[in-house]
């Protein structure tokens, strides 16, 4: 299998119950909050159809329509806004139902990630020997890392995960790959420094005991194997079934996992702080709204 086929099914977790949001998810699916005038989901629905997803199989739960509403097609809206020759908002509002197909699986109960990727195995097709899970909020920067995983699973088969290179002293905020290095004459068509064959994950670890600098991030090419493995965990830390103790028995009976160590940034969109960056970073590079904050963040930093 080449790499550009290694999956076509992008499954994308967004049935969370969002509490670092509340109040607004009370309402609001916190997918769909803008950064800057464009939800999170939409970026990583984009990044997976970049890297060559044809399908996305959104995990929502029964209150969170909305989210699966927004890549269905307004042609109402449509109409309107083409009589009103305003063809920069009409490519803005058909870019999202244009980027890949788009179904929905239900998750009834918000009991853990590994259990809301389960959810979607009723919606796999016979070809889809892998699939990729993206977390909605995180922002992968720049995109492309999905395309370097594939390469790997087309070179060593299994689950390829992504991992961030992050300094010992924050290390302990994350999930900790332990890791061996690869052979550097493999090729996979880039740093093969970046490729390290996983050999089991710690949660948030000191510091001092973290097996690596190489933090977990929201992106998995998962062998279909792994729909198997999640029914057989129980449930794990916080009472939830983890994707990660699925990958876990995996690793423990034999099958290959790796991590592409992905050299760029990332937001968390997942909580306040994090996602008023991401939402400062990108409008900063807008350039509407960009040099205006630029001035006045000078002003309001320059005055603390
Ligand atoms: P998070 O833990 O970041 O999201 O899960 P959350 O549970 O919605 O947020 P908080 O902690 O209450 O603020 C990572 C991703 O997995 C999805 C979430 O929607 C999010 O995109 N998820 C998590 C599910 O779909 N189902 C779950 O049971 C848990």
């Amino acid at each position: 299998m080449s790499a550009s086929t290694a999956f076509t099914t992008a499954i994308v977790p967004a049935a969370g119950l969002g509490t670092r949001f509340l109040p607004t998810t009370k309402a609001v699916p916190k997918e769909l909050l803008p950064v800057v005038d464009t939800p999170g989901i939409e970026y990583v629905a984009a990044e997976a159809a970049e890297a060559g997803a044809t399908r996305l199989i959104i995990v929502t739960s029964p209150g969170k329509d909305a989210v699966a509403d927004y890549f269905r097609p307004q042609p109402e809206l449509e109409r309107t806004l083409e009589a009103r020759g305003k063809t920069e908002l009409l490519a803005k509002v058909r870019r999202a139902p244009g980027l890949l197909q788009v179904e929905t699986a239900i998750q009834e109960q918000a009991l853990g990630l590994g259990h809301a990727v389960g959810c979607a195995e009723g919606n796999l097709r016979g070809d889809d020997e892998a699939v990729a899970v993206l977390l909605p909020d995180d922002l992968v920067l720049p995109s492309g890392v999905l395309t370097r995983m594939a390469a790997v699973r087309a070179k060593f088969g299994g689950s390829v995960l992504c991992a961030f290179d992050i300094p010992r002293e924050q290390i302990s905020a994350y999930g900790v790959f332990d890791v061996a290095e690869i052979s550097q004459s493999t090729d996979v068509g880039f740093d093969p420094a970046d490729v390290k064959q996983v050999h089991g994950m710690v949660e948030k670890p000191p510091a001092a005991e973290a097996p690596s600098t190489f933090a977990a991030a929201g992106r998995y090419l998962l062998d279909r194997a792994i729909f198997d493995a999640l029914k057989r965990i129980t449930p794990g830390a916080g009472g939830e079934l983890q994707l990660t103790d699925a990958i876990a028995l995996l690793i423990a009976e034999g099958h290959p996992v790796h991590v592409v160590v992905h050299r760029g940034g990332r937001h968390d969109l997942g909580n306040p702080g994090g996602f008023l960056r991401a939402a400062v970073d990108f409008a900063l590079e807008h350039p509407e709204y960009g040099p205006d904050l630029r001035e006045w963040l000078r002003e309001r930093v320059g005055g603390v």
